[in-house]
């Protein structure tokens, strides 16, 4: 029997897959078909697994992050890669991988002073990925993974063991790393310290589960939503304040002798529990902002009181994290169970599940909604 050729066909070029964008400011979000480009030098597909709804997202959508619509929303996920470009060495297809937001570039001004974990210079893929009439599209963060496969700078995936559940090990790549590294990496808790977090999501909360894993003794929980307060009990809060009852400064200052935590983590991005977490920490206290403010934000604070109360006030990118330092590190801990990520697993949803997502998001009914594709 004759041997068959080979199908050539324009797939093996580009792929077409479903995903999630949305078109413009505040439309709903749509599951369309897009193109995704075979890898050019550098870069990555990734077969998407998992994705978790981040608050990101939801900024994205809302107009609060930029104007490039159409966006390809979903960054928060784990995935397997299924083709490499020209030069890339650091995966292999069939590698499981958590994606990552600080591609270190090795280069920047940031990275040459040994802080690559501000790197300034962070890469994507290079090609972009489109709609079938040919618009480009703009990727959640330079990723985009409510979808079926995604293309990256190879860079932006970070090998992990693949005996742990996806979905919870997922959320590693986006708000659950930037809570613990809050934590951890931005506001370097130590051992015996108290902290307090404002703002009981899928951020606070990991926040929270990073401040145990460093050791703090005393950890606050600080939200206007009694669920979320019970939540953030369970996963290691020592104390709770709901802020709609109590006053949230006061409240933190009750069970810190009088003085206020050591370390105060903002995790709701507004200037008023911006100033509760300012005036919450003891003196020479540090503040860490970890939620993200929208462009119209502004904070009015008394100068004499920012010298007075001395310390630091430290914005978290990211938890200030090293995707190929934290995420193994992070996943090991998850398995000799120190971190319970499946906790931060509300719900398993579909691709089109987005919107509804959003909506409960918005009702604090979750911690975390994840896509499973
Ligand atoms: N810095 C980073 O790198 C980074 C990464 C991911 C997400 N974020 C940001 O972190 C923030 C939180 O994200 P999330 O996914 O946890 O969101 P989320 O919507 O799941 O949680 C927000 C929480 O804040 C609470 N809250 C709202 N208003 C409050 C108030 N006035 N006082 C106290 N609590 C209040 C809500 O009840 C909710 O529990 C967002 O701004 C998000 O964009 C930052
Ligand atoms: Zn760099
Ligand atoms: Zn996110």
């Amino acid at each position: 029997m004759a041997a068959r050729r080979p199908r050539m066909k324009w797939s093996v070029m580009s792929q077409k897959v479903q995903a999630v964008i949305v078109r413009a400011k505040d439309a709903p979000v749509e599951t369309v078909t897009i193109i995704v480009p075979d890898p050019g030098p550098g870069e990555a597909v990734v077969d998407i697994l998992t994705c978790g709804v981040c608050h990101t997202d939801l900024h994205y959508k809302l107009g609060g992050i930029g104007n490039e619509y159409p966006y390809l929303l979903g960054h928060e996920a784990t995935g397997v890669v299924s083709k490499i470009g020209e030069g890339v060495d650091n995966v292999q297809v069939g590698d499981r991988v958590i994606l990552n937001w600080r591609a270190v570039c090795g280069q920047c001004r940031a990275c040459a002073k040994g802080q690559a974990q501000y790197c300034f210079n962070t890469a994507n893929a290079t090609q972009k990925m489109t709609l079938e009439d040919g618009t480009e599209l703009s990727p959640a963060l330079g990723i985009g993974a409510f979808a079926e496969k995604t293309l990256v700078a190879a860079g932006q995936c970070t090998k992990v063991d693949e005996d742990v559940d996806a979905a919870a090990v997922g959320l590693l790549g986006c708000g659950v790393m930037a809570g613990i590294g809050a934590a951890i990496n931005t506001g370097e808790v130590k051992r015996g310290e108290s902290v307090a977090v404002i703002g009981c999501g899928g951020v606070g909360i990991a926040a929270i589960a990073g401040a145990q894993l460093a050791g703090a003794t005393t950890i606050v929980a600080v939200d206007i939503d009694d669920d979320k307060l019970a939540m953030a009990k369970n996963m290691g809060a020592t104390h709770t304040v709901n802020s709609k009852n109590e006053d949230a400064v006061e409240g933190i200052k009750a069970v810190t002798g009088g003085f206020g935590a050591d370390v105060v983590i903002e995790a709701v991005g507004r200037p008023e529990t911006y100033k509760q977490a300012f005036y919450a920490r003891d003196l020479a206290g540090r503040v860490v902002l970890v939620g993200v403010p929208t462009p119209e934000m502004k904070l009015e604070l008394p100068l004499l009181d920012v010298f007075g109360h001395g310390g630091s006030l430290k914005s978290s990118w990211y938890g200030d994290c090293l995707p190929s330092r934290d995420f193994p590190m992070l996943v090991e801990q998850y398995k000799l169970g120190r971190l319970d990520l499946d906790a931060f697993v509300s719900e398993r949803i579909g691709i089109n599940d987005v919107e509804a997502a959003f909506t409960k998001m918005g009702e604090g009914k979750v911690l975390r909604s994840v896509v499973e594709l």
